[in-house]
């Protein structure tokens, strides 16, 4: 991606402010999930399939999707449980 110092700042602001976090809920603690991050560095067709939309995630297909791709790329959270969910 070329680097562009506005959008830098803008997922810094946004990072900070936990705006646009969704919440997916977990007994072991709830994930919080920055969709807007993600949209402004992947294609919405990266996650979805087919037409944008909701779908239903669950633990299998959560960590399929979330840490499936955080393998790939070596970046966002993979091993340590507590990064994604947070219980306090
Ligand atoms: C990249 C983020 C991420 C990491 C890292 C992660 N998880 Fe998850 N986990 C999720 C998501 C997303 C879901 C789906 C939540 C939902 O269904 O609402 C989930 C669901 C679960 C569930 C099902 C909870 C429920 O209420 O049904 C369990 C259990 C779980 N994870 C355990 C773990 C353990 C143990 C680890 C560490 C080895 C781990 N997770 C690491 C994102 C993550
Ligand atoms: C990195 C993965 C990822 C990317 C990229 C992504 N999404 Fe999502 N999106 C999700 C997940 C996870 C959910 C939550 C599952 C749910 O509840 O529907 C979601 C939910 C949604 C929803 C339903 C919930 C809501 O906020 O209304 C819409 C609409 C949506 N995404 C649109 C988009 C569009 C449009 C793009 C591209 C500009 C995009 N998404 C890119 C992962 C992604
Ligand atoms: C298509 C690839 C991709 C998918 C799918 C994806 N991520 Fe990420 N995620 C990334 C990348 C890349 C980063 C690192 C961004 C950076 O630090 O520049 C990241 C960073 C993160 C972070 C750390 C930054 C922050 O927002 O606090 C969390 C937490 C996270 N992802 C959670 C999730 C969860 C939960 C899901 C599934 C619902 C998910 N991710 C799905 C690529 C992805």
């Amino acid at each position: 991606m070329k680097y562009y110092p506005h959008i830098a700042l803008l997922l810094i602001i946004l990072g900070a402010s936990g705006a646009n976090a969704m919440k997916f809920s977990a007994y072991n603690g709830d994930v919080y999930f920055d969709h807007r991050m993600h949209r402004l560095i992947y294609d919405c067709k990266s996650c979805h399939e087919g037409p944008p939309q909701h779908f239903e995630l669950d633990h299998e297909s959560g960590h399929k999707l979330c840490i499936g791709c955080h393998r790939k790329e070596g970046k966002g959270p993979s091993r340590h449980c507590s990064d994604c969910h947070k219980t306090s």
